[in-house]
């Protein structure tokens, strides 16, 4: 083989694309297929895109970590599409009952003492595992055609921004992946509220989503706790401090910096037309909602026009990806006003995007 040849080989492998798919029968059957005879498919969720395998099938979860990098202590999610598909994987008890009767399908993962079915790599030897039931029309009916439980993490290289549509997966896995069912936009932009229920007297919301803990303090009739914070903020240009990895965190991929874009984050409680004229021409702000009287700039965006909270979150990601492709120098963005509810998972994701350890 000449040289020439065996560069070109190099870059035929190099650029091996994911293919898309559309929802349809065929394509569906198809994907089914691929996940049954354990491949791996990056799926849309009314949350954030998946790549998903079968749960039960180790080596198909092997190659969900391998595609991501991701560190084998970082357990994965498994996707239900029935009550019965739970208590194959999970132990049940009355308060995921209660919960799975108001919010599934929907953005809630409950973690619950484990079978020995689930394989430990699903798990990262954890005697528990999370279980969601998603929403969305194509992932629920993908899930009923391959008739396994599917594990899935987000659908990006460890640590980096969730995709929450599919040219975001083929953007940043579409070199290690070979199939992408497209589901449009997410609707909801940030990943599930993460519940743990091991011990069903100690509701703990591990990680904050589109489900706040009152409304399932609500459902539950009790009080729900929140995961031990690992870090402390400052007004401005404020850091996460803390280990790599919450010590004792029961979310492992709970990181102090996660979610980031390589571009460096500086946070603003209130961002205001006074810091932006400061800015140099290499550094953009980003609003939460966009103010009365608001100039256009180059540099200035705004995530919701009209004050829409749950739609700033639904456009979070995909603005912080779009002004990640190394234009601009520093991020200026906005927290969400409250601490509840989709403004809570924003500040969230976003201390996390911003953390430099
Ligand atoms: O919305 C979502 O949850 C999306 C979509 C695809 O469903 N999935 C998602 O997965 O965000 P991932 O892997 O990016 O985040 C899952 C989190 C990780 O922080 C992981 O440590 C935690 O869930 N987790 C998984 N199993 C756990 C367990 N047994 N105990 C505690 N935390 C667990
Ligand atoms: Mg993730």
């Amino acid at each position: 083989m000449t040289k020439g040849s065996i560069a070109a080989k190099r870059r035929k492998t190099v650029k091996a694309k994911a293919r898309m798919y559309r929802g349809t029968e065929r394509s569906l059957a198809q994907l089914a297929r691929v996940l049954r005879e354990g491949g791996i498919v990056a799926v849309p969720t009314e949350t954030v895109y998946g790549l998903a395998g079968d749960a039960l099938n180790a080596a198909a979860c092997r190659k969900i970590f391998k595609a991501k990098g991701r560190p084998a202590n970082d357990p994965l999610i498994v996707h239900i599409w029935d009550m019965a598909q739970l208590d194959e994987l999970a132990v049940r008890n009355d308060a995921v009952e209660k919960v799975a009767r108001a919010f599934w399908p929907g953005p809630l993962t409950v973690v619950l003492p484990k079978r020995a079915v689930v394989p430990d790599l699903v798990t990262s030897g954890r005697a528990s595992v999370a279980v969601r039931m998603p929403k969305h029309r194509l992932f629920l009916e993908l899930l009923k055609r391959c008739g396994r439980p599917l594990a899935a993490p987000s659908a990006n290289p460890f640590g980096y921004i969730s995709p929450t549509s599919a040219a975001h997966v083929r953007d940043s896995l579409g070199s290690k992946i070979g199939h992408i069912l497209d589901g449009g936009d997410a609707d909801i932009g940030l990943e599930s509220t993460i519940l743990d229920l091991r011990d069903p007297k100690k509701p703990t919301v591990l990680r904050p989503g589109a489900i706040s803990a009152k409304e399932i303090s609500r459902v539950l009739g009790r009080r729900v706790g929140a995961a031990q914070k690992t870090k402390k903020t400052t007004a401005r240009g404020e850091r996460t401090r803390g280990k790599g990895m919450a010590s004792g965190a029961l979310a492992p991929g709970m990181l102090s910096k996660h979610y980031s874009p390589r571009t460096t984050i500086t946070l603003h409680r209130r961002l205001s037309a006074a810091i932006v004229k400061t800015l140099p021409a290499d550094e953009v702000a980003v609003f939460l909602f966009k103010r009365p009287g608001m100039s256009e700039a180059v540099n200035v965006f705004w995530l919701s026009e009209c004050g829409d909270v749950r739609r700033a979150a639904r456009r979070l990601f995909g603005m912080l990806r779009a002004l990640d492709g190394g234009q601009w120098k520093r991020i200026h963005a906005e927290l969400a006003p409250g601490a509840d509810g989709f403004a809570l998972a924003i500040n969230d994701r976003l201390i996390r995007a911003a953390a430099k350890w």
